[in-house]
C-alpha cells in the first residue's frame, strides 16, 4: 500500500520505517526541515535502538522517502497517518491542539478523492470527531475525507519491535460509512495474520484506549512510590515490597520499579490533558486522583534533592556531584520532562558542582540545561565525586563496578534513584548506599 506518515518525531519517524518494513510505500512529511534533511539522507534525528537500519532497508528498497511538501503527500497516497505532536499548553493542563489542526489544515484542500486520515497522536477524547467536521469544512467538492483513529503504543527504546509486532491494534471508526476498518486491516496485515488483537471501536472509544492506558502505568509507578515514602518512615524496604506483591499475577511486577518516577513527552502530559477534557466533559471528580498521581511523581525529584542534600551533610554548596543519566528513561536521547535532567538541574541551582553523563542524551540535554558541566564518560564524570546521583537505570549504569567506582570518586557515597544497583555489594565495597524507599 502506499502511505504517508505526517509528522515525523519519535513516533512518526518510526511508524513510516516500519511500514516500509511491512512492504508498503511511505512518504513521510514535516514542517521541520532540517528533520526531513536527515532523515533524506538516512539519519535518524534521535536515538532509537534498531531505527537506523530499519530506515536504511526502507531508503535502499526506495519503499521510503521524506518530504516537507503536503502536495507531494496529497498526491502520494489516499491513507494518510497523522503523527504530529500534541504537547502540554502552556499555562493549562489541556493539550495543545494547533498541530494536530494545522497538519489537517494543510492537507486536506489537497486532497482528490477518497482519503482516509488515520490520527495516532494522542489526543482527548472528541479530537477526531472535531477533526472530521475540519476536513469536512476544507475538502474540495468532490474529494471525500474520513478521519479515524489509531492510536499508538510503541515504547521509546522498544519502538521498532513495538511498531511492527504490536501487542495490539485498536481502530477508532465513525459512524455511519467508514472505510478505515477495510484499510487498517491491509496495513496491518502481517502483525494481524501473526494474530495480534485488533480492536474496532467508536472514535471515542479509540481516543480514550491511549489516554486510559497512561493513566493506569502513571497511578502503578506512582502508587508504588507512595508506598516507598511510608516504607521509608516505617523502616520497611520497597523493593522487597513490590517483589512480593508483584508475585500476584493480578498486580504483576511491571511498572513497580520504586525511584524517581516517571517522566518524558506522554505520561506527564497525557494524565495532565486526560484530567483537563474530563473536566470539560463535567465528569471533573472522575479523574481527581490523577492530581494526586502527579502530585507524588512530582515529590520524587524534590525528595531526591533532599536525599542528596542530606548525603553531603545538609548543604550541596561546593560539593561535586555526578549524576548519571538525564535521559527520561534509559535506551532513549529524549529529555522531555526528564526526572533526572531536573534533579540534576536542581542540583546544579542550590549550588553543587554538578556533572552529568548519559550515554545517549548529552546534546538534548546540553541544549535544555547548558549550565551543567557535561562529561565524555560515566568514568569522567565520577572523578572526584563527593555523591553519585543513578538517575537514569542505563545497563552500563547498572553494571558498574562498585570497587573500580571507588577508585574514582572522592567520597563513596551513591544514591541509586532507581532501586536497580545490587546494594550490598555496593555497602560491601565499602560505599555509603542511600536509595529512596529504603532504609540503608
Ligand atoms: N514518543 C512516544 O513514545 C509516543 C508514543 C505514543 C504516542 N505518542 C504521541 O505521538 C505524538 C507525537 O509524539 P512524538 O514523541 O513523536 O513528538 P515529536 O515532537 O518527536 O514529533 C512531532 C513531529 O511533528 C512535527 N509537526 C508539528 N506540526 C506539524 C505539521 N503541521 N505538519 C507536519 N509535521 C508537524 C514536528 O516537527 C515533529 O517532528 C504525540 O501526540 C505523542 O503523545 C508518542
Amino acid at each position: 500500500m502506499r502511505m504517508t506518515v505526517i509528522g515525523t518525531g519519535y513516533l512518526g519517524a518510526t511508524h513510516a520505517a516500519c511500514m516500509a518494513e511491512l512492504g508498503h510505500e511511505v512518504l513521510g512529511v514535516d514542517v521541520d526541515e532540517a528533520k526531513i534533511a536527515s532523515l533524506s539522507e538516512g539519519k535518524v534525528p534521535f536515538y532509537e535502538p534498531g531505527l537506523p537500519e530499519v530506515l536504511a532497508r526502507g531508503a535502499e528498497a526506495g519503499r521510503l522517502g521524506f518530504s516537507t511538501s503536503f502536495e507531494q503527500a496529497a498526491a502520494f497516497a489516499s491513507v494518510h497517518f497523522l503523527g504530529v505532536g500534541t504537547p502540554q499548553q502552556k499555562g493549562s493542563y489541556a493539550a495543545e491542539l494547533r498541530f494536530v489542526r494545522s497538519a489537517i489544515e494543510s492537507l486536506v484542500p489537497l486532497l482528490e478523492g477518497e482519503h482516509v486520515i488515520f490520527g495516532k497522536s494522542t489526543v482527548p477524547v472528541g479530537t477526531a470527531a472535531e477533526l472530521q467536521e475540519l476536513a469536512d469544512s476544507l475538502a474540495r467538492p468532490g474529494a471525500s475525507v474520513e478521519i479515524a483513529w489509531n492510536p499508538e503504543f510503541l515504547r521509546e527504546g522498544y519502538a521498532v519491535r513495538d511498531t511492527i509486532t504490536p501487542d495490539r491494534i485498536v481502530v477508532g471508526v465513525r459512524a455511519g460509512d467508514s472505510r478505515a476498518e477495510a484499510i487498517a486491516r491491509e496495513v496491518y496485515a502481517t502483525p494481524l495474520a501473526q494474530g495480534t488483537p485488533f480492536i474496532v471501536s467508536n472514535l471515542a472509544t479509540a481516543e480514550l484506549v491511549k489516554v486510559s492506558a497512561n493513566a493506569f502505568l502513571a497511578t502503578k509507578i506512582s502508587f508504588i512510590n507512595a508506598v516507598s515514602e511510608v516504607c521509608e518512615a516505617a523502616g520497611a524496604d520497597v523493593t522487597v515490597l513490590a517483589d512480593a506483591i508483584g508475585y500476584d499475577d493480578r498486580i504483576g511486577r511491571k511498572f513497580l520499579g520504586a525511584g524517581l518516577g516517571f517522566g518524558g513527552g506522554c505520561l506527564p502530559k497525557d494524565i495532565r490533558a486526560f484530567m483537563a477534557r474530563a473536566g470539560e466533559l463535567g465528569a471533573n471528580e472522575a479523574l481527581t486522583f490523577l492530581r494526586e498521581v502527579d502530585a507524588i511523581n512530582m515529590r520524587r525529584r524534590e525528595h531526591m534533592v533532599q536525599l542528596a542534600k542530606k548525603a553531603c551533610g545538609g548543604s550541596l554548596i561546593g560539593t561535586s556531584v555526578t549524576v548519571l543519566g538525564c535521559a527520561f528513561k534509559p535506551n532513549s536521547d529524549d529529555v522531555r520532562d526528564s526526572p533526572a535532567l531536573n534533579v540534576a538541574g536542581q542540583l546544579s541551582l542550590q549550588g553543587a558542582q554538578t556533572t552529568v553523563y548519559d550515554p545517549q542524551a548529552m546534546s538534548n540535554a546540553r541544549a535544555i540545561f547548558p549550565t551543567l558541566h557535561y562529561a565524555d564518560s560515566a568514568a569522567e564524570a565520577l572523578q572526584g565525586a563527593d555523591l553519585v546521583v543513578l538517575a537514569t537505570e542505563w545497563r552500563e549504569f547498572v553494571e558498574l563496578d562498585p570497587v573500580a567506582t571507588k577508585q574514582l570518586v572522592r567520597t563513596p557515597v551513591i544514591i541509586d534513584g532507581r532501586n536497580v544497583l545490587d546494594a550490598s555489594a555496593w555497602i560491601d565495597a565499602g560505599w555509603t548506599y542511600k536509595a529512596l524507599g529504603r532504609n540503608f
